[in-house]
């Protein structure tokens, strides 16, 4: 029924795990809320730069994610009080640049297109750090395309972001997948009218606002058993 499943990189099919186990071995103590909180001040940001100019032409304000990423990381670092030092940001950094795929990514990735069924990421990731990492991972052959909101200067979750999916396939919306292990980008796909399935490894509470997910399971594999 779907002739499109579309992932979400970072968190999906890309494990940011080992960005926390750098930061510990760097700030011994504080490696985990550092990521947590890195996390979360990138997503901000990107909310802050969307939500203050959701123009059609893109935000005045946009900054590629990459950017962002760097941002957030030196703001984490000055509020928990800890002395980023230009090496210790650039091995964490260099560390996002080459983050490993989640063990099951490539098998899915190529099960689904063993059945004639077409791949996509859609990512708030920059087109450069997106292609990085889905080449070193060997993920390039399973993917028809890498979607990038690059196009529209917009990050997920505005619809526009989404939207990109039906520009760059012949496909109904009723026609995609959406996967991602992140609640709220699985939140607003689902808002914004996709079929979705929440990849929730951890065993995390999903959202309390919006529509629950389609399907859910623990790990990405899970995926093959609803298409
Ligand atoms: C992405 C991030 C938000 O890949 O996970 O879009």
């Amino acid at each position: 029924m779907y002739k499109l499943i579309a992932f979400d990189a970072y968190g999906t099919l890309f494990d940011v795990y080992s960005v926390g186990q750098l930061a510990e071995a760097l700030f011994p103590g504080h490696g985990q809320a550092l990521a947590l909180m890195w996390r979360d001040r990138q997503i901000e940001y990107t909310r802050l730069v969307t939500m203050s100019d959701p123009s059609p032409n893109g935000s005045k304000y946009y900054l590629p994610f990459w950017e962002l990423t760097i941002r957030s990381l030196r703001y984490v670092c000055q509020r928990m009080n800890l002395n980023l030092s230009a090496e210790y940001e650039k091995r964490l950094m260099d560390q996002y640049a080459k983050l490993t795929s989640f063990e099951d990514s490539l098998n899915v990735l190529k099960s689904i297109k063993e059945k004639g069924i077409s791949t996509a990421i859609l990512s708030n990731g920059s087109r450069e750090m997106l292609s990085k990492v889905v080449e070193s991972n060997g993920l390039k052959h399973y993917l028809d395309k890498v979607v990038t909101i690059e196009d529209v200067r917009l990050f997920k979750t505005a619809p526009q972001a989404y939207e990109l999916l039906l520009k760059a396939f012949p496909v109904k919306k009723e026609e995609i997948l959406f996967v991602s292990s992140n609640a709220w980008d699985a939140l607003a796909a689902k808002w914004f009218g996709f079929d979705v399935f929440w990849v929730n490894r951890m065993a995390h509470p999903f959202e309390e606002i919006g529509h629950r997910p389609d399907y859910e399971g623990n790990s990405l594999g899970q995926v093959l058993k609803v298409i």
